[in-house]
């Protein structure tokens, strides 16, 4: 991303900037027409409310977010650090991660976020940024939640291992070492299986 380069996402608008010296990413949720007036405030309102919250508290429970500088409600934006590195997608579908590292901090750190309550709700490779110092950083909280209950937990891991059978395809022994990772630091790994289990049989059928 350079200086002058806007990305557009599905609801949010990403510019780079600074702040107090710092290369910072604004992220800013401009109003969507097609919504009614109401309804459009109120979700660019609790989306990020909710992305501040849950970045914040992620930081909290020792998972590398961005760091928060200011929260702007009346243009519904958020000023957070911006991370130098490279999206683990890209990283995933260039390198393959052939020993596995990537994926086994990817499965350490989602252990993390859930044993602390803490679900992303949108769990891609294309939500994570490998850094220049070689840490995990998740991004875009938007649709997480706290106080996660095992169905968001199980979501979070279906929408993972979706991405995996969709975007990295020919990954199934990375995949494997991100789930053993995830599994051996969760407090009740069987519990959470059996969601995921159910999530996939429920998907068959609808
Ligand atoms: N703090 C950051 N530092 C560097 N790059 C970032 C940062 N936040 C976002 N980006 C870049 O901008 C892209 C879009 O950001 P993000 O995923 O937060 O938005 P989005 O998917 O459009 O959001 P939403 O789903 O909340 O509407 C990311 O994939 C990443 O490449
Ligand atoms: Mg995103």
């Amino acid at each position: 991303m350079s200086d002058t380069d806007v990305i557009k996402g599905a609801e949010a608008t990403m510019v780079q900037g600074e702040y107090l010296g710092r290369k910072t990413l604004i992220k800013t949720r401009p109003a969507k027409t097609y919504r009614h007036a109401d309804l459009d405030q109120h979700i660019r309102s609790s989306r990020t409310r909710n992305e501040v919250r849950i970045i914040h508290e992620a930081r909290i429970a020792g998972v590398r977010t961005p760091c928060i500088y200011d929260v702007d409600m009346s243009e519904f934006s958020i000023t957070m650090e911006y991370i130098e590195g490279v999206p683990v997608k890209k990283v995933l579908d260039e390198s393959g991660d052939p020993d596995c590292t990537i994926c086994r901090m990817i499965g350490e750190n989602l252990a993390i976020l859930h044993s602390n309550g803490i679900c992303h709700g949108d769990l891609t490779t294309s939500n994570m940024i490998l850094t220049e110092s070689g840490e995990l950083c998740f991004i875009d909280f938007s649709m997480g939640c706290t106080k996660a209950e095992t169905e968001d937990m199980g979501v979070d891991l279906r929408l993972l291992e979706r991405a995996f059978t969709s975007a990295h395809t020919d990954l199934v022994k990375q995949l494997e070492s991100l789930m053993d990772a995830y599994y051996a630091n969760i407090p009740e790994p069987d519990k959470i299986r059996k969601k995921v289990e159910d999530i996939k049989n429920r998907g068959r059928y609808t």
